[in-house]
């Protein structure tokens, strides 16, 4: 697999940080309406999903823009590839992307790849596509997965961002290998959730600090699994698959690296983190750690604040786990 990171670290652009980001810039963005305090309201603002267990993170517009965010910043790490693995183009014929969610991905590769057919699976009903290669269908991917068309057999399978979602991981890479032709590839990408930064940057009593070292509270408190982007590897390969390779990502908070990739990088996944964070707290905070939506909404300002004032180095890396069915 292709290293995607900058050899020895990510330098710092000198003219990061001049100056501290304005409300107004904010406010133009495509993630105000999630980092405008006015507009955060308490779980009904929020709309989520109750079907089966339901899901501690909201489905709604605003998570709408944080996959479209997500999707934005994993193409420009890829540089703009839909996938790492060693697959020639013109073999792929049957595409699978697990909880495709809003089908960004789905819908992009079934472009990309035209003679392909590309299936996005997830528990939420999606519309219709409107590319006649790409379609979708309702399936718990916990469960024995219930194709469409029984006989198909996945030469790539995607899986991105479906930490907290799942629970057991086991049957879903077991589903994987199954539905999956020889010489075909899994690939899973996951956000880890600790936050590292460069030399010291971090300002004491960080709320970004504060906010990634909760979330093993946070999972132990609702039972879900955070930790995915760990294990991920080692559970692929119990799967039975082979040639399995990790890498880690380290993607900027905000576009303080030099590099104008890692910049760039750096734009996307400030937008992810903002349109997110909300969504990653309200639930579980106000159902299980007592806090009100008010506190939830006070801790999303302060971390907005801290990363608009344009002072800290974060970054959060992005593991990537890639591997082959025999
Ligand atoms: C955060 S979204 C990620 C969407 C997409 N993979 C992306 O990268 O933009 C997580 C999606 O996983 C789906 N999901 C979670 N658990 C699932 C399960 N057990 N079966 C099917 N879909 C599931 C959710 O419904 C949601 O649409």
């Amino acid at each position: 697999m292709d290293d995607l990171n900058l050899p020895g670290g990510i330098p710092v652009d000198s003219n990061y940080g001049g100056s501290t980001l304005e409300e107004e810039e904010v406010a133009d963005s495509a993630y105000s309406q999630a980092s405008s305090i006015n507009n955060f309201r308490v779980e009904h603002g929020r709309r989520y999903s109750e079907y089966k267990e339901g899901h501690p993170f909201p489905y709604d517009e605003v998570s709408q823009a944080n996959e479209r965010a997500l999707h934005d910043l994993v193409f420009c790490i890829l540089d703009h590839r839909y996938f790492l693995s060693p697959i020639s183009e013109t073999s792929l014929r049957c595409i699978a992307d697990i909880g495709s969610g809003e089908g960004f991905w789905t819908e992009g590769a079934a472009q990309r790849y035209p003679e392909a057919e590309v299936v996005g699976i997830d528990k939420m009903f999606h519309e219709r596509s409107v590319e006649p290669n790409c379609s979708f269908i309702i399936q718990d991917i916990t469960e024995e997965w219930v194709l469409d068309n029984p006989s198909m057999k996945f030469d790539l399978i995607h899986i991105r961002n479906l930490f907290v979602g799942v629970r057991d991981w086991e049957p879903v890479y077991a589903e994987c290998f199954r539905n999956m032709n020889s010489g075909g590839w899994i690939e899973q990408y996951e956000v880890e959730i600790q936050a590292t930064n460069v030399s010291n940057s971090e300002l004491p009593g960080s709320e970004i600090r504060k906010l990634s070292d909760i979330s093993y509270e946070m999972a132990r408190v609702s039972g879900r699994d955070f930790q995915i982007s760990h294990k991920m590897k080692h559970m692929i390969e119990e799967a039975g698959f082979v040639d399995v390779q990790e890498q880690k990502v380290s993607m900027p908070l905000g576009p303080w690296a030099r590099d104008p990739k890692f910049k760039e990088i750096g734009e996307h996944f400030e937008k992810f983190y903002k349109t997110g964070l909300q969504g990653w707290l309200m639930q579980i905070w106000t159902r299980y750690l007592g806090k009100t939506a008010e506190e939830v909404n006070e801790a999303c300002a302060k971390a907005f604040q801290e990363i608009n004032n344009r002072h800290g180095y974060w970054y959060f890396p992005l593991v990537i786990v890639i591997g082959r069915k025999p």
